[in-house]
């Protein structure tokens, strides 16, 4: 049931503390420093020479986020819409495809990964279900722990998908040919195995829900940020639209001004995502959006990114490589709230369906 909650999605994002820990258990150790996955063991992924992601919806932005990552340490790496997979693969013999998928049925992401298995690439699937059907097509299985997920919105899936893509993604920079390891491993593990305290923490005192009501009914949100903040903006937006059904766009933050900056009129909602480490081209932009009027409300954790916006979701310290994973629990209150506020069906947005088996 929903535990004295009004909403599963509550519920499920209350829960991240306790999803994120079991995804994490067992699986990183900051004093080696390594992360170990069980079913991976050493040596596993010395064949491979790029990292194909194909994925749907939210969990596209997840994998997004693993790209983002793999990129930033020189692996080849790229990601798929599962819908707009071509199935070709270059160089089959040495591509890792890797399906994400929370419900493991998605049937575009199913086509993708049947594709990939008829082209000769190794497949390993990124899943939240035990026995669902991609789980049991693709040549390995890497399991996310959430525990189930009834909202029809994906949220404790999405937190807890990227984190599995962070593993796998360290695992992998370990191996992959010219790969580069993490200089700071044992901050950035360290960091990681504190990462459900801080969304606690951001549980306890989000500001998310007096901020919705005070940006209630502007017709138009845009949701920007940089590198690894781009595809939470995108997330940000996605929530946002599944669930208030109010126009909601995410952008990279360098784009604003080649187009969507049209879309701006004075009090236009802005969501800008701040990590401390690539915050300049969103600073500028966001600026930029500014002086025409929108209301920007920063996401970040520090006062003085802050002090130029109308607004800030505040969120605690981390390494800048998991700042998006504080930031979309602020992001995922933001819909709830005013999804709420707005009298929507939360837990059963209209036309969606929690796990999607057509083409
Ligand atoms: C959005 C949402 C969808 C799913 C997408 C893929 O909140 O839930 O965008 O992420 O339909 O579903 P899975 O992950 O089951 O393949």
């Amino acid at each position: 049931g929903k535990g004295g909650y009004d909403h599963y999605m509550l519920k499920e994002i209350e829960s991240q503390p306790e999803s994120l820990s079991n995804t994490i258990r067992g699986r990183i150790d900051p004093d080696e420093p390594a992360v170990h996955l069980e079913d991976f063991p050493r040596g596993c992924f010395e064949d491979v020479t790029e990292v194909h992601f194909v994925a749907c919806g939210t969990s596209y932005h997840a994998a997004l986020y693993g790209a983002r990552l793999l990129e930033e340490a020189n692996v080849s790496v790229r990601a798929s819409r599962a819908s707009e997979f071509s199935g070709r693969i270059p160089n089959p013999d040495g591509t890792l495809v890797v399906p994400v998928t929370q419900s493991g049925e998605t049937a575009d992401t199913l086509g993708a990964l049947r594709a990939a298995r008829e082209a000769g690439a190794r497949t390993l699937a990124v899943t939240n279900v035990i026995g669902s059907t991609i789980a049991r097509e693709a040549d390995e299985v890497l399991y996310i722990r959430a525990g189930p997920e009834i909202g029809v919105a994906a949220t404790k899936t999405f937190s807890s998908q990227v984190v599995t893509l962070v593993l796998l993604a360290e695992r992998l920079r370990e191996e992959v040919e010219g790969a580069i390891a993490r200089e700071d491993r044992r901050e950035f593990l360290e960091a990681l195995s504190v990462l459900p305290d801080q969304i606690e923490e951001v549980i306890r005192t989000s500001r998310a829900e007096a901020l919705s009501e005070k940006y209630d009914d502007r017709g138009a949100y845009f949701f920007i940020g940089h590198a690894l903040q781009h595809p939470v903006a995108l997330e940000g937006a996605l929530k946002f639209k599944e669930i208030t059904y109010e126009h909601a766009e995410g952008f990279a933050s360098g784009e604003l001004k080649h187009g969507p900056l049209a879309l701006v009129t004075p009090g236009t909602p802005i969501f800008a995502l701040f990590d401390g480490k690539h915050d300049e081209k969103t600073h500028t932009n966001a600026k930029e959006a500014q002086a025409r009027g929108a209301e920007i409300v920063a996401v970040t954790s520090s006062e003085r990114t802050a002090s130029f916006a109308d607004d800030v979701l505040a969120i605690p310290d981390t390494h800048p490589d998991l700042v998006g994973l504080l930031a979309n629990v602020q992001l995922q209150f933001v819909s709830y709230y005013t999804a709420r506020l707005l009298g929507r069906p939360i837990d059963k947005p209209r036309n969606l369906a929690k796990s999607v088996t057509v083409e």
